[in-house]
């Protein structure tokens, strides 16, 4: 199960998401926001982050203007890695190397199918495990505040 979320600047891409993800028979669920109309984002960021942390969704998709905003709105949840994503490497290693759970792309920065294609990569990449393994674990320390350099 897919945890989809966005605000006004992200819903065509999340909308072209969806489409993408009916015609591949991917579980989703649907967070919101529902329209064009002017919303906060860290609410959908909040829903679909507690969404993934819980267990409830495997993974996220976030969107927004420029994706950043709802990144840093996700990345305050334990637990997430949010990533934003302008380009088919970052889709690829991020989820290899950072264990991204939580893709994030901007509306107003990219095309819907650009969209779409980072979403299939992202999506269709596994966790690549062995030294990112201990970088991740790294992460996890930084934000418990167990962590030293
Ligand atoms: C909304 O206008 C815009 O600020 C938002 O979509 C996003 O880009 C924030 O990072």
């Amino acid at each position: 199960m897919i945890a989809l979320g966005c605000d006004h600047g992200g819903f065509n891409l999340i909308t072209a998401i969806k489409k993408y993800l009916d015609e591949k028979g991917i579980e989703y669920k649907e967070f919101g926001t529902f329209s064009e109309d002017s919303v906060d984002y860290p609410i959908y960021a909040y829903k679909v982050a507690k969404a993934v942390t819980s267990g409830e969704c495997e993974l996220g998709i976030l969107c927004c203007g420029t994706g950043i905003g709802i990144s840093m709105a996700a990345n305050k949840v334990k637990g997430v890695r949010a990533a934003v994503v302008n380009n088919a490497f970052g889709a690829e290693m991020t989820r290899r190397h950072n264990h991204a759970n939580i893709l994030c792309m901007g509306g107003r920065v990219m095309s819907e199918e650009e969209a779409v294609k980072y979403t299939d990569i992202f999506l269709n990449t596994p966790e690549e495990g062995g030294r990112h393994d201990k970088r991740v674990a790294m992460l996890t320390e930084i934000e418990n505040g167990t962590f030293e350099a």
